[in-house]
């Protein structure tokens, strides 16, 4: 049976760091960081995860912004918001949150954002300064991520990491993080040949597909460290509906050294770093405004 990695119960922890140093953040820079949050239309997924991100800036004792903005708001009128927010010498994170509605080009917005207030860690200036491994903010689920890895005190280098998954937000920069700590990295995706095999390899698995339960315990090696980034909503039977991970937590669970819960694991950890991403952005780059 394998250790859970609790993502909760280490956000939790961060975050209490984290409102524990605010006090001290005021008393130096005579306010604390602030984090302003775009959300257009009404997508309950988007709320949700927006009403996080704002409860969580409140429990660490930032500030925050919402701009609620309508479906039918114009890429040129979100442009603007943004160019006020970029500006805004008081706010030190911007966040728009994804998916945007088809009218508006996702790529214009994130080229858009000041790359020092990027602290997703999407805009093309901070994804080149990942790869090159130049100081960058580094995007908040890779960056729990890591955290969740490094935090079984599994040595990492010159393991064997495979991610499933090769998205511009999750797959690549975990492969490139890894990479960095001297770990051996495979990118599987929907064409590998063999992913079973690919993955039963893996000392380090990190499932990022968005399909429920396709990583069964069959395709995990014994004592593997399992991260599941995957939020699947599944109906059951009695027509309720369950949220699953990419692996089979069942079967995988039995197998895995180490392994991370859904919901509960990287879930909480990718809200925690956005707030210590807001916090990088805050302490590099306030007093150039
Ligand atoms: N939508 C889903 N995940 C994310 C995220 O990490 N950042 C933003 N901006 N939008 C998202």
């Amino acid at each position: 049976m394998s250790q859970i990695i609790d993502g909760k119960l280490l956000s939790q922890n961060l975050k209490e760091e984290m409102r524990d140093s605010m006090p001290s953040l005021k008393e130096r820079y005579g306010r604390v960081p602030c984090l302003a949050v775009i959300i257009v239309g009404d997508n309950p997924a988007s709320r949700s995860y927006v009403r996080g991100k704002i409860k969580a800036a409140a429990f660490v004792g930032m500030d925050s912004r919402l701009v609620e903005l309508p479906e039918t708001v114009s890429e040129r009128e979100l442009l603007e918001v943004i160019d006020s927010l970029n500006g805004d010498c008081a706010v030190d994170g911007i966040l728009v949150q994804l998916p945007l509605p088809a009218h508006i080009s996702e790529d214009r917005i994130i080229d858009a954002i000041d790359i020092r207030k990027d602290v997703d860690g999407f805009h093309p200036q901070n994804v080149a300064n990942l790869w090159l491994s130049r100081p960058c903010t580094v995007p908040c689920t890779p960056k729990g991520i890591m955290a969740m890895i490094e935090s079984t005190g599994v040595p990492i280098p010159g393991k064997k990491a495979v991610i499933v998954g090769r998205s511009n937000i999750v797959g690549k920069p975990v492969a490139k993080l890894l990479l960095d700590r001297n770990a051996t990295v495979t990118i599987a995706h929907s064409r590998t040949a063999d992913l079973a095999q690919v993955c039963r390899e893996a000392d380090i698995l990190v499932a990022a597909v968005g399909r429920a339960e396709m990583i069964s315990g069959d395709m995990v090696k014994a004592g593997a460290i399992v991260i599941d980034v995957g939020i699947n909503r599944i109906a059951l039977p009695d027509g309720s509906s369950r949220l699953v991970g990419d692996v089979d937590f069942e079967s995988a669970s039995k197998v895995a050294g180490y392994i991370t819960p859904v919901p509960g694991g990287v879930g909480p950890m990718t809200i925690t770093m956005l707030m210590a991403n807001t916090i990088e952005c805050f302490l590099r780059f306030s007093g150039a405004c």
